[in-house]
């Protein structure tokens, strides 16, 4: 399994599945949550309604309407609240999760956003290991997915998850 980093709009690759850093009610809000929704038009949000919601760390797939993406995985990452109500854990959840949805789904590229790390402030470092250690530790079970990328929308944060995929 390949793991690559790219700079860039998560809403423009044409991957099967594209993961989107959702929060519990799934009914759209900002930044890449925001920017997917614009992307995929109204019948995703729709589609998110039958989903009532989606516990933090949990995942939950919907097709991508007009994205480029076949599939949008749908996870709430944990809101930092200074690292001792399992953020850490909640975290790698969402990882795990999403890959396991894209796994039997017949996903072979997948695409995550740095979860977490914008209005829900998870320190950059911490998330870009954790998600490096869980894309990883999932390799031995992959029977579908060949390749993750890890989208960062700005130089900063394409750094951390550069260096953690060094360091990992
Ligand atoms: N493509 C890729 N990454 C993006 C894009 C995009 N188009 N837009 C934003 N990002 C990046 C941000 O720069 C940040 O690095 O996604 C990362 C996650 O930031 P947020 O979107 O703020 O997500 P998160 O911190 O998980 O907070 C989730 O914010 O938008 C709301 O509804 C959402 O309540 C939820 C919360």
């Amino acid at each position: 399994m390949k793991i690559r980093t790219l700079l860039g709009d998560i809403t423009k690759l044409e991957c099967d599945a594209i993961v989107n850093a959702a929060n519990t009610s799934l009914l759209g809000g900002g930044g890449v949550d925001g920017a997917i929704h614009k992307a995929a038009g109204p019948e995703l949000l729709e589609a998110c309604k039958e989903l009532h919601g989606c516990d933090t760390g949990q995942a939950k797939i919907t097709w991508g309407y007009q994205l480029p993406a076949k599939y949008v995985i749908h996870t709430p990452g944990p809101i930092w609240r200074g690292g001792d109500q399992g953020e850490e854990a909640l975290l790698a959840d969402s990882y795990r999760n999403c890959l396991e949805l894209a796994d039997c789904h017949d996903c072979q590229t997948v695409a995550f956003p740095s979860i977490s790390t914008g209005v829900y402030r998870f320190p950059l470092e911490k998330a870009a290991k954790i998600a490096v250690e869980t894309i990883k530790s999932f390799e031995s079970r992959a029977s579908v997915v060949q390749e993750v990328i890890l989208v960062a929308f700005d130089s900063r944060t394409k750094e951390y998850y550069d260096r953690a995929l060094e360091t990992v």
